[in-house]
């Protein structure tokens, strides 16, 4: 047998690939993804029939533990996620220390990581009992916080977690009204965002996801790791795509709405403005999420009678920009976030929630791959180099340079 550490000691060989494009990081029994055939499936079911039939906290628990709950699983999670639901009063010290227009994922970040100081035990990934506390602590505190994000923005005084309520329900709840005022969630609305948290719950090693692994592969805890995922699910390149789509729509409409003068200047090399929710890294055909998104937009906005002049635009962009060589050529299809922010602007979601509602789904994916790279006992993440600087040279004193 080969000594691979001995080889690679004797060659230097490594093996580059920039951006992981094609390098594996890992095994995982979480998400299955086929780019090529457009299929993206949770512990084996589609994500088309989970989002037909499923809701948002099931999926969760699918995602987390691998397996669908029965009725009395789901209502216990339910029920424990409430328990856990209470954010040491001192957090609210700590958003009081952000001027008010720091963006929300930059705080959603920093209260997530700060979480560690009032839930200091080190949770233990391979005991049951105490993962299934950290998970619960986790999808109720992170829920809380993120709705703490926008109302602090709004200067508005900061919600407790409504125990009466399901948990999408609490959510709305916690972010737009307080405990006095009367709450009636429509169900349009709440289902609408059960769909999109569930079609944004998991999708293999995409860069917050492969963070959260690898910062958890130190065996830091999962608040930090999961900190270090908000921050790479904010960049527009990735989660952050769905406010950077609905600013280019509206940007193209007050321009006078002509998307052919913005699908060229996309395709301008010297130009570094390109089509947002546009591309993939992995489909390269089509995006299951975007298609069922695409639908849920149009339902969506019909049924609470939106006539929204930023859909026509994206309807627009997509059929010219499909046509396109230069996009067809490149696989360039929507992505999941194309459509998502049309919908979140018609359910009332501010631009800036976007990539936060976006966090909120991805939760449960994070969780789950967290906890499979530890109980795998998975050896610190750690990619090599190819250096490229300068060969050995002498130091030159301070005199001389
Ligand atoms: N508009 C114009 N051109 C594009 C776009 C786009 N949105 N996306 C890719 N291209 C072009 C690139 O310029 C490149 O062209 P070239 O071969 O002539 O140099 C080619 O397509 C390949 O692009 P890469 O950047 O190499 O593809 P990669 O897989 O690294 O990037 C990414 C994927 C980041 C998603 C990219 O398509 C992009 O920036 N899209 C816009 C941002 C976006 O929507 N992000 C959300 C992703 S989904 C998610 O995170 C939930």
């Amino acid at each position: 047998a080969i000594d691979i550490l001995k080889l690679r000691a004797l060659t230097g060989a490594i093996t580059l690939d920039p951006g992981y494009k094609n390098s594996g990081s890992c095994q995982s029994a979480i998400t299955f993804l086929d780019g090529e055939q457009g299929i993206l499936r949770y512990r084996g079911y589609s994500i088309e029939q989970l989002a037909e039939h499923s809701n948002f906290l099931e999926v969760a628990y699918l995602i987390i533990f691998g397996e669908l709950p029965s009725n009395d699983q789901i209502v216990k999670f339910e029920n424990d996620i409430r328990k856990y639901s209470i954010v040491n009063e001192e957090m609210k010290g700590i958003i009081d220390g952000f001027p008010k227009t720091a963006h929300p994922m930059g705080v959603l970040s920093s209260l997530t990581s700060a979480l560690t100081a009032f839930n200091p035990k080190v949770v233990d990934a391979e005991c049951e009992k105490d993962m299934y506390e950290a998970v619960c602590k986790t999808m109720a505190k992170f829920l809380v916080i993120a709705t703490w994000t926008y109302r602090k923005a709004k200067g508005l005084p900061l919600n407790y977690y409504d125990n009466t309520q399901p948990y999408v329900d609490s959510f709305m709840r916690m972010m737009f009204t307080l405990p006095t005022e009367p709450y009636d969630l429509d169900p349009v609305v709440r289902n609408a965002i059960d769909k999109l948290f569930i079609l944004h719950a998991d999708h293999e090693q995409n860069c917050s996801t492969s963070t959260v692994r690898m910062v958890g592969s130190s065996h830091a805890g999962l608040f930090a790791s999961i900190s270090a995922g908000v921050s790479a699910l904010w960049g527009p390149l990735h989660g952050g795509a769905n406010q950077a789509v609905l600013e280019m729509l509206e940007e193209i409409q007050k321009d006078g709405g002509d998307v052919t003068k913005f699908i060229e200047k996309a395709k301008d090399k010297n130009d570094p403005f390109r089509l947002m929710g546009f591309g993939h890294r992995v489909y390269k055909n089509f995006d299951p999420r975007a298609r069922i998104i695409k639908k849920a937009a149009n339902e969506v906005l019909s049924k609470l009678g939106v006539d929204d002049p930023v859909l026509a635009i994206a309807k627009e962009l997509e059929a010219k920009a499909l046509e396109d060589k230069y996009f067809v050529d490149r696989h360039l299809y929507p992505n999941v976030d194309f459509y998502s922010g049309i919908i979140y602007r018609a359910l009332g979601i501010p631009t800036e929630m976007f990539t936060v509602m976006f966090a909120i789904g991805r939760l449960p994916g994070w969780i789950a791959q967290w906890k499979e790279m530890r109980i795998n006992k998975e050896p610190i993440g750690r990619p090599r180099q190819l250096y490229v600087g300068a060969p050995l040279r002498e130091f030159v004193p301070m005199e001389k340079r």
